[in-house]
């Protein structure tokens, strides 16, 4: 037992992560641990009814009971201002698998909102009700509906109103990524608005935004008293930090994940983005998890300079294979690919 410990059994999300968190990713994030409810990248609703291939090829794992190889749930999270649009779509996405629906009111992102969707729509409280009712009633009761929102769109004076209109229309559950559209991505994460919605609402709330270590974690659950945290970047910068706060609770002793084993994921994942990516892009993926890697991981940033003008899978995996504890692996795992 570790002599700091608090009494919580906390849930951990993966936050959704447009053009980063894919189902491989979410594969391996689930492997590793630690993490209870995967999301989706956003799917976008227009007007029209999006046909099945859509919603599969975002989350193969509909094909699968909505749920990972390790079978952590996966949500599908949709993103539209369209409320009837939202609804057909929401009910042909349970058609084709899904178990859960969450909606997107927080992508800050100038060609999403644009197309009214994401972060927008917090301009409008009422519109946020009618999306989230839409799809509520669209959609039979065991399917969970959720809603991600940010604090605002200008600034963070409409929080509570979108909070409440979220839960008005009927969502299950709403996660708070403490921030407004303006505030972007900029530190600090505003923790004590999401404690002030979790006082009013009646609903679970997720507290997200900037939660990097366990340190963080004890100070948001501390502001926010939640049960529930999504991490997004953060997981990606400490794959396993969803064991290591699990681990903290439970008062049980945890070794966090050490570079070595940080380098046998990335292999993984280089292995299967080889196969999936045209070849132009070989290695992208990689580089771009070692931006976040490099936040947690000195030894990250080498390994990036050492891979950032490589295209070639030779002269890639002759790096990993001076990085790998064991390279005797990269020559088992070709010679089984060969097999
Ligand atoms: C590259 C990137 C893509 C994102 N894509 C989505 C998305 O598709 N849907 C969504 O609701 N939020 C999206 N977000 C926001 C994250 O889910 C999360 O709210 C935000 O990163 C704050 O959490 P963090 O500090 O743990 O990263 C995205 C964030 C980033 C950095």
């Amino acid at each position: 037992m570790t002599d700091k410990t608090i009494s919580l059994q906390p849930k951990i999300y993966q936050a959704p992560m447009e053009g980063v968190i894919d189902h491989h990713v979410r594969k391996l994030l689930s492997m590793i641990g630690g993490v209870d409810i995967c999301v989706t990248e956003f799917v976008r609703v227009t007007d029209t009814r999006l046909p099945r291939r859509v919603f599969t090829r975002l989350c193969p794992e509909l094909l699968e009971g909505a749920k990972t190889a390790n079978d952590v749930p996966v949500r599908l999270q949709l993103l539209g201002g369209n409320p009837e649009a939202m609804g057909i779509n929401a009910a042909k996405a349970v058609a084709v698998g899904a178990k859960a629906i969450d909606l997107n009111f927080g992508c800050p992102a100038k060609s999403v909102n644009n197309s009214d969707g994401g972060a927008c729509l917090l301009q409008s409280p009422h519109r946020v009700e009618a999306i989230v009712g839409a799809v509520r009633r669209a959609v039979p009761d065991r399917i969970p509906v959720t809603a991600k929102i940010r604090l605002g769109f200008n600034d963070r004076s409409t929080y509570m109103d979108n909070a409440l209109a979220a839960a008005a229309g009927g969502a299950n559950e709403l996660a708070v990524h403490a921030r407004s559209k303006v505030d972007g991505y900029k530190p600090p994460a505003y923790w004590e608005y999401i404690g002030e919605i979790r006082e009013k609402l009646q609903i679970p709330i997720v507290a997200n935004g900037d939660i990097w270590t366990l340190a963080e974690f004890q100070r948001c659950h501390e502001q926010t008293g939640c049960q529930a945290f999504m991490f997004g970047r953060s997981l990606l910068a400490r794959p396993d930090l969803g064991l290591q706060i699990k681990a903290f609770c439970a008062g049980v002793e945890y070794q966090p994940m050490a570079w070595p084993q940080i380098v046998e994921l990335l292999w993984g994942y280089y292995q299967i983005t080889r196969e999936v990516y045209p070849a132009k892009y070989l290695g992208n993926r990689i580089k771009q998890w070692l931006a976040y890697l490099k936040l947690a991981f000195p030894e990250a940033q080498v390994f990036f300079e050492k891979l950032k003008r490589l295209r070639e899978a030779e002269a890639i995996e002759a790096i990993f294979s001076q990085e790998l504890e064991s390279p005797q692996e990269i020559i088992n795992q070709k010679a089984i690919a060969a097999a």
